[in-house]
């Protein structure tokens, strides 16, 4: 539940959006700054360092060439901006839950601490009406997925806040309510839980449940499952 990375900004976005819209999602594209600079309506200087900016994020790969910069949008880039046209379809269709597929998979251990912090159980106990079972069930999700997932970040979570421990701070988390669905049996008390500064191309998911689901719905490591996230 800590994974970071530098975040894009709108404008960042905007540039984004419009190197994909030359091209630059299938094959490398080549660009000039002042070519940008125009298009976006700012100076050369501005376009430059949003380049960069998408650089750091990861969204983008750059070569210095001749006559400009040839620029690729990397598979996070692609990301970055279907979760954007995500957001715009549920805007438009109200699309309001999605299925992702996945095989459980052990991780280790680190869910059964983080869940059982006396700072997060009590928000639980409030905002999910429920205490969970200390641990968190990993699921290892497809490809399809892993692309899939961005449409669960237009959702809305509820908000589990941060709070200052005796030695160390902890993150703010999201919860989604989910259900989990295995051999035509359905749980639907469940929520996923994500640090609220996620890593998006995470291909984990991290379930949460008021019982043990492996032994509710008698799960073991490999078997695939189903979560449906759902809006509130
Ligand atoms: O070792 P790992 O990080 O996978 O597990 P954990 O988060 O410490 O959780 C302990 C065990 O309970 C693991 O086997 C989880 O898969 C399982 N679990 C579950 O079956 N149902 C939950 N609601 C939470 C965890």
């Amino acid at each position: 539940m800590q994974e970071q990375v530098a975040s894009v900004g709108p404008d960042e976005l905007a540039t984004l959006k419009h190197l994909a819209l030359e091209g630059a999602a299938d094959a490398p594209t080549t660009v000039t700054c002042a070519a940008l600079a125009e298009r976006l309506d700012a100076s050369n200087q501005t376009a430059s360092r949003r380049l960069q900016r998408l650089e750091d994020a990861g969204t983008v790969e750059r070569e210095m060439v001749g006559d400009g910069q040839r620029v690729t949008i990397t598979d996070a880039g692609r990301r970055t901006l279907r979760r954007e046209y995500e957001a715009y379809r549920r805007i438009f269709e109200g699309v309001a839950e999605v299925a992702l597929h996945g095989t459980v998979t052990s991780g280790m251990g680190e869910g059964r601490h983080y869940i059982s912090l006396p700072g997060y159980m009590e928000q639980f106990r409030e905002r999910l009406g429920y205490e969970p079972f200390a641990g968190t069930l990993n699921v290892d999700l497809d490809a399809e997925s892993v692309e899939a997932r961005a449409r669960m970040d237009a959702m809305d979570p509820v908000r589990i806040d941060g709070w200052e421990g005796d030695d160390r701070t902890y993150g703010p988390a999201f919860c989604w309510p989910a259900a989990v669905l295995v051999d035509g049996e359905t749980y639907e008390e469940a929520h996923v839980i994500a640090p609220e500064r996620t890593h998006h191309d995470a291909d984990q998911l991290e379930v949460i449940a008021p019982e043990k689901l492996r032994d509710v719905l008698g799960l073991d490591d490999g078997m695939e499952v189903t979560v449906r996230v759902e809006e509130q």
